[in-house]
This record gives C-alpha cells, sequence and structure tokens, in this order.
C-alpha cells in the first residue's frame, strides 16, 4: 500500500503556509516595506521623498539599477524609452481582434504577451545589455499599450506618442487626445499622475510581482512574464480594490449615511467591509495614502472640481479611525481609498484604474525580472499537502 502520510516525513521539514504568510520565497534588495511602521523605501529611499521630489523615470531607473540616475544616465534612459516606444504596426491590428466591447486588462494580457511574438532575441538573453533593453521596451511601450486598449474600446482612433513630452503627459495625451485637435496637456494632471505611477511602481512580493518572479524563475522571457503579472493584478483583490473604494462611496452616498456603513462593517454577520481600510502588511498607515490624499485635493482644487465623494472618504477616514473596532484591529487607509477619486477626477474612467496601475508597476515587474537573472537557485517549485484519493487501481466503466 502507498503510505501518502510517509512522503512528507521523509521530506524532512515541509512548511505549510497557504497564500504565503510567512514565507519569504526569495531576497531582493529592491523594496522594503515595515507595515508595523508604515514605512516603504525603493533601494533605501522614503516613498514620500521620491514621490516630492523624483518622478517616475528616475524611480523606474532606481528600481532597476539601484541608484539614481547620474543626469547623463537619465538622458540615455530618456532617449531609449523615446525610441521605443512605438508599437510595431502589426501589433495595433491586432487590437482590432478583440471584441470592441473588451475590457482593456483582457486586451493588455493578450497584447503584452503577444510582444514576444515580435522580439525573437529575447527567447534567451545572456547579454546583460539585451536584459535593460527589454526592460526599456517593456516601460517604453506600456503607456501606449494601454491607451490603445482604452481608445479601441471606445471606438476613437489611436494615437502615437510624442517625444517632446514626458512619460506621464505623454499617457494623458494618447488616452484624451482627440485625433483632430492639438491635446494640451495640464501640469498639473501630469504631475498627479507621475505621482500615481511613483507610488504604484513597487511593492516587494505582492501577489503579480510574485507571479512575474514564479513565471520568469522558469527561464520565460520577459515579455510573457509581466503578462503573467497583468493578469494577476487584474484581479479584484489586487489591482481592483480602488474601483471598488469608489462603488462603495458611491453607496453611501451622503455623509448622514457614514454611521450606517461603519456598524455595517463591524457586523459580524454582514460581509460588508470598508474598502480601502486594512492591508495584510501595513498595520499602520499605509504611507502612500497621505501622498495620494493631498494630490486627490490638489487636482479637484485646480480643475475647480467639487467632488462629494473626497468629503465622504475623508468624514469617513476620520470617524473610523476614532472607532475601537478599527483602532483595536489597526485597520487604516490603504493606497487605494483615495486613488480612485483621483484617478475619477483626472477622467480616468473605472475600467482604467487597474491599467494605470500596470503601467507603474512595469516597472516593479521588470526590477524584479532583472533581479532574479542574477540568481540561480533554478525553477521556483512550490510543494503542496496532497488530499485526495490513496493509491487505487484502474478498471473500464460497465
Ligand atoms: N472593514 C471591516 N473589517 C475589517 C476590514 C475592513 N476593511 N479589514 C479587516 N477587517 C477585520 C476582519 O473582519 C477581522 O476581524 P476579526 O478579527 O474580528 O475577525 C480583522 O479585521 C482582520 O482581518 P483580516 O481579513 O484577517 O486581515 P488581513 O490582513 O488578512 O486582510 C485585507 C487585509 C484583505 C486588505 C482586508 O483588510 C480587507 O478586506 N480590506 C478591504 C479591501 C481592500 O481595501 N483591499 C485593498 C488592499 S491594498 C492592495 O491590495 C493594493
Amino acid at each position: 500500500a502507498v503510505d501518502i502520510q510517509s512522503l512528507y516525513s521523509r521530506h524532512g521539514l515541509l512548511a505549510f503556509d497557504p497564500g504565503f504568510r510567512s514565507t519569504a520565497a526569495c531576497k531582493s534588495a529592491i523594496t522594503f516595506v515595515d507595515g508595523d511602521k508604515g514605512i516603504l523605501l525603493y533601494r533605501g529611499y522614503p516613498i514620500e521623498e521620491l514621490a516630492e521630489h523624483s518622478d517616475f523615470i528616475e524611480v523606474a531607473y532606481l528600481l532597476m539599477n539601484g541608484e539614481l540616475p547620474t543626469v547623463m544616465q537619465r538622458t540615455q534612459l530618456d532617449l531609449a524609452l523615446g525610441s521605443h516606444n512605438l508599437l510595431h504596426e502589426q501589433v495595433l491590428s491586432f487590437y482590432r481582434g478583440f471584441r470592441r466591447d473588451a475590457h482593456p486588462m483582457a486586451v493588455m494580457v493578450g497584447v503584452v504577451g503577444a510582444l514576444s511574438a515580435f522580439y525573437h532575441d529575447v527567447m534567451n538573453i545572456r547579454d546583460a545589455n539585451d536584459r535593460q533593453l527589454a526592460a526599456t521596451r517593456l516601460i517604453a511601450k506600456m503607456p501606449m499599450l494601454a491607451a490603445a486598449s482604452y481608445t479601441y474600446s471606445i471606438g476613437r482612433p489611436m494615437r502615437y506618442p510624442n517625444n517632446k513630452l514626458d512619460y506621464a503627459s505623454n499617457f494623458l495625451q494618447m488616452m484624451f487626445g482627440s485625433p483632430v485637435a492639438e491635446y494640451v496637456v495640464d501640469p498639473v494632471l501630469a504631475r498627479a499622475l507621475d505621482v500615481i505611477f511613483t507610488l504604484h511602481a513597487d511593492h516587494e512580493q505582492n501577489a503579480s510581482t510574485s507571479t512575474v518572479r514564479l513565471a520568469a524563475s522558469s527561464g520565460a522571457n520577459p515579455f510573457a512574464c509581466i503578462a503573467a503579472g497583468i493578469a494577476s493584478l487584474w484581479g479584484p483583490a489586487h489591482g481592483g480594490a480602488n474601483e471598488a473604494v469608489l462603488k462603495m462611496l458611491m453607496e453611501i452616498g451622503s455623509v448622514e449615511n457614514i454611521p450606517k456603513a461603519i456598524a455595517r462593517a463591524k457586523d459580524k454577520d454582514d460581509s460588508f467591509r470598508l474598502m480601502g481600510f486594512g492591508h495584510r502588511i501595513y498595520k499602520n498607515f499605509d504611507p502612500r495614502s497621505r501622498v495620494i490624499q493631498a494630490q486627490a485635493k490638489k487636482v479637484l482644487t485646480h480643475l475647480g472640481k467639487d467632488d462629494p465623494l473626497l468629503e465622504i472618504a475623508m468624514r469617513l477616514e476620520e470617524i473610523a479611525l476614532k472607532d475601537e473596532y478599527f483602532i483595536g484591529r489597526k485597520l487604516y487607509p490603504n493606497v487605494d481609498f483615495y486613488s480612485g477619486i483621483l484617478l475619477r477626477a483626472m477622467g480616468f474612467p473605472m475600467n482604467m484604474f487597474t491599467a494605470v496601475f500596470a503601467v507603474a508597476r512595469t516597472a516593479g515587474w521588470v526590477s524584479h525580472w532583472l533581479e532574479l537573472q542574477g540568481e540561480s537557485h533554478g525553477i521556483d517549485r512550490p510543494r503542496q499537502l496532497y488530499v485526495g484519493k490513496a493509491l487505487r487501481h484502474y478498471s473500464k466503466a460497465k
């Protein structure tokens, strides 16, 4: 007889850790998170300092290379991004194969994966410069890939990047530019989008980054790995949470209804939760939520918009943070609590929120992909606890 249980004892210690709550799957020098203190560092630099003083492309260089770029290195990266930000015309015709009403993330998973069919040189990259080139290509192309998935869904012609514009401004003009008129970039919106990109660029071993690393451990090409990351990000428990926050705030509808919502969130017989509150790692303020809240206020003031959802969100936060239920469980606003309000104020439709996140997170994904190339621990291969049938023998159905 086969004794399945003895298999595990013969293999020595086997940790059973569903959800990987207590498993460090790799070593990484990219991002540090201290959830108890609410600290997030990229390569040692606090996220608040980078969001205030740096910009997304500098941050992408930092994540990929470990140090901030010199002026010359920055210029070289800008030039490289400018020469790789177009999509092959055949990639554009690819879009037309999708249903018009396809979700932008569904299109992105497909098209980013398909890029490997256009760059055969990435199938077996041995040279470090070629790896950098593949990473640069991905960062460069992502804004057009995302914007095209949106313009296709609303039946508008795709726009090409304009190399006179910076990364965030280019994304805005490709998203919102009319085919018949010049698009004038609003610097306040461009800056806010750049901050969103910086804040979302990396967050150590989250589900999508772990997915990228797992795919990369088999030697899969970078386009395939990032497509896997995009697929993982799409889930509502990961990249889709800011959409859920907006829906919740709309449902609450007015400040008077907040106490009712708080009471529901505390009621264990009710499945309602305060979306945008709590985090698997942060048991304190998510440092990104403060920065996003400030940007949301700034953009709304600049646009002269008065979004009642911002008032509801701020009042909800104030009340929740004084409530014993939330204090005792260390539930604080996370990055998603204000990001939906900000993106909506900027004109992004809800189905593009996760695509914006994907553009930003590409910097982190390619940095982890690059980091992994220097390691030699072999293919990632988790084990399992088998709970199925014991050995039995085949007999034909009678
Ligand atoms: N509202 C009400 N109660 C909550 C909330 C919430 N948002 N979050 C956690 N709790 C309660 C739980 O009911 C539980 O209470 P109990 O101890 O009485 O049973 C306690 O707090 C601990 O909750 P867990 O689910 O075990 O906490 P965990 O750290 O595993 O979950 C999570 C984190 C999934 C983010 C959770 O806080 C949540 O569902 N938040 C709302 C969704 C959300 O905002 N997700 C985005 C996260 S950020 C990101 O992924 C980019």
